[in-house]
């Protein structure tokens, strides 16, 4: 057992010892009292119940329980050709008397896009390649712009990208929204695992810490006073997203709108799953209460099932895009922060006995996280409506082939082509996209409509295009 002076220090080391991690005190000799009081500090904001817990889960799974699936109700597409004007102008004026909010979830380390640097960061536009994080700030603007308001922007990130993204948005003056409506926190990290339950090391002197999932976004919200500053500001509202998604309709005020409408605690967006393969999470009524289950756990009888017509029949695929009312979020902090963890098995990076550091090919560890999802099966009440795939979901997530940047750049000149058909331009096309690069920026026009009215002069496409 080490021994040392510093009392507080010594209990964080027995603590570390009793629950059995004594052995990430191993390069201590070697450490410098800068490094040494590091490894403390990261050990001392450890919750050890918490952490054995998860650790008996990851070496011990449980046969899973098996749940009674059934479709959700879900407000179909044909359904909303009429309802929804009975709806916008209801979230049309929430948005008007500043009760929306709007909130990214940008902590993910991107792994499969393997970029360097947050994924925010990206070039994904067309032609002016345009990040993920201004295309995003320019929807917020215009938004804001459309409805004469401030749109104010909560935005997570996590400590291994919090410093270069706040550096990104101070370097763009944060893309003309006012530092004062865009409201940084960090969230949670927790320690990953090997598969003895052990902790690893990122280095001698650290601990193997990850996110703690997009689900963390609401206990941050909490801790960070930004759930305090949404009440002063008088929210109600929040929309949230995901930083990868190009085509989202940043505070759609239908989805909005049905929000209010049914009263709901939490909203979500809908597409028809393209394939029972397909890797998205499903929104279905689980023992009678909407929710969703992940892919990897959706088992063969309910993935291939399907309807009278032939149809899949749990087909709404999430596509992480909800509406939160604020108050349900500080409800979900009332007692704690409850919403379960799931384990990931990853390949993680550590450092080894002789002090070197590995990069594993095959799986080595577990890493633990939460899932904004999970909140679902809290709300008291909720809605969840199906849009059009085409028109409003198309992911980064990996460096090439489907849901790559290639495919985003593709559906968003599809997207821009259509609106601008809709006015009476020509497009040349050539393998079912437009033959030229073109770009339609936010802050000229969000949908077909809003061109329609912007549009000074029908341009003739016969190069790259970009117009704002
Ligand atoms: P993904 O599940 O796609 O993960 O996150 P990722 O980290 O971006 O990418 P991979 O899996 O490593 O390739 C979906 C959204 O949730 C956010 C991400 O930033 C993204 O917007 N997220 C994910 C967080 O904010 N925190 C997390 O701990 C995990």
């Amino acid at each position: 057992m080490l021994k040392v002076k510093n009392k507080k220090w010594q209990q964080v080391i027995d603590l570390c010892f009793e629950n059995g991690q004594g052995h990430v005190f191993r390069f201590w000799d070697e450490m410098n009292d800068d490094q040494r009081s590091e490894l403390i500090d990261q050990l001392s904001r450890i919750d050890w119940p918490q952490m054995n817990q998860l650790i008996k889960q990851a070496l011990n799974p449980v046969k899973q329980i098996k749940h009674k699936l059934e479709p959700a109700p879900v407000i179909s597409l044909t359904e909303r050709e009429t309802l929804d004007r009975q709806v916008i102008p209801l979230g049309e004026e929430a948005l008007r008397s500043g009760q929306v909010g709007v909130c990214l979830v940008a902590g993910g380390q991107g792994s499969r896009l393997g970029f360097d640097g947050p994924k925010g960061c990206f070039p994904i536009t067309p032609v002016k390649k345009k990040t993920l994080f201004q295309l995003h700030a320019e929807k917020i603007k215009a938004m804001s712009l459309k409805y004469s308001v401030n749109l104010p922007w909560y935005f997570m990130t996590s400590r291994s990208n919090h410093e270069p993204t706040l550096a990104f948005f101070e370097e763009h003056d944060y893309f003309d929204l006012g530092k004062e409506n865009v409201f940084f926190f960090v969230q949670e990290m927790i320690p990953a695992v090997d598969e003895h339950g052990k902790f690893l090391l990122a280095e001698k002197h650290r601990i193997f810490k990850s996110p703690n999932g997009h689900g963390g976004i609401l206990k941050a919200l909490y801790q960070s006073g930004a759930l305090k500053d949404m009440k002063q500001r008088g929210l109600k509202y929040i929309f949230y997203f995901q930083v990868d998604n190009v085509l989202v309709k940043m505070c759609d005020p239908a989805f909005i709108g049905y929000h209010i409408q049914k009263k709901a605690q939490m909203s979500s967006k809908v597409v028809r799953k393209v394939k029972p393969e397909e890797r998205v999470g499903i929104i279905c009524q689980i023992d009678g209460k909407t929710g969703v289950v992940e892919y990897s756990d959706l088992d063969d009888e309910h993935r291939y099932a399907r309807d009278e017509n032939g149809q899949l029949k749990l087909w709404a695929g999430s596509i992480a895009i909800h509406v939160l009312d604020v108050q349900f979020i500080e409800d979900e902090n009332k007692n704690g922060f409850k919403l379960p963890f799931h384990l990931a098995h990853k390949a993680i990076p550590y450092v080894n006995e002789e002090g070197k550091l590995v990069k594993p090919l095959e799986k080595n560890g577990f890493k633990f996280e939460t899932f904004i999802f999970d909140a679902l099966l809290d709300a008291k009440k909720g809605c969840t409506i199906e849009v059009d795939r085409s028109q409003e979901f198309s992911a980064v997530k990996n460096k090439e082939g489907f849901d790559s940047p290639q495919t985003a750049q593709q559906d968003l000149m599809r997207n821009y082509g259509n609106w601008l058909k809709q006015c009476g331009v020509e497009i040349p096309m050539k393998d079912g996209l437009p033959a030229f690069p073109i770009e339609i920026s936010p802050l000229l026009a969000i949908d077909a409509e809003e061109l329609k009215i912007k549009l000074k002069t029908i341009p003739v496409i016969n190069g790259p295009l970009y117009l704002e």
